[in-house]
């Protein structure tokens, strides 16, 4: 219930950047994300540091699918991370990352701990 709530005040912007929200998120991304994702991009994956309001698909030493890449001309915002997370294949078509986080308040943990990603 707390995180549903949480959830709510996190996508309405009024506690992105939560310390609590990012280290739950920091939970979720040890268990869901770090396989791909680490400090360094890999073949399994691009680098997250920065991710928040970078360009999508925007770096240079990771080879993105074509489904991402179309989506290129726009950028990492709050909205944007929670609906790829959401549905990867909804948001880009083609995009050569499969799973999401389904549950809302997850998800909003998860984006709260991405903008901690320098
Ligand atoms: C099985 C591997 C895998 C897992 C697990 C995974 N990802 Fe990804 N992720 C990828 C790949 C591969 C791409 C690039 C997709 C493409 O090119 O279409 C990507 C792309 C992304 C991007 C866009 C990056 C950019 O530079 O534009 C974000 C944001 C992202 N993932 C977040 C997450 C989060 C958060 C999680 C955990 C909830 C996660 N990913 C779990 C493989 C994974």
């Amino acid at each position: 219930m707390t995180r549903r709530v949480l959830a709510v005040l996190a996508l309405a912007g009024l506690l992105t950047g939560s310390p609590a929200l990012a280290a739950d998120g920091a939970k979720i991304f040890q268990l869901q994300c770090k396989t791909c994702h680490g400090a360094k991009s890999t073949p399994m994956g691009p680098s997250l540091a920065g991710v928040a309001g970078r360009k999508i698909a925007g770096l240079t030493d990771f080879k993105y699918s074509a489904g991402l890449t179309a989506k290129a001309g726009a950028t990492w915002t709050d909205a944007n991370l929670d609906a790829y997370l959401a549905a990867p294949g909804k948001f880009a078509p083609g995009t050569r990352m499969m799973t999401g986080v389904a549950n809302p308040a997850d998800r909003a943990a998860a984006v709260a701990y991405m903008k901690t990603l320098k």
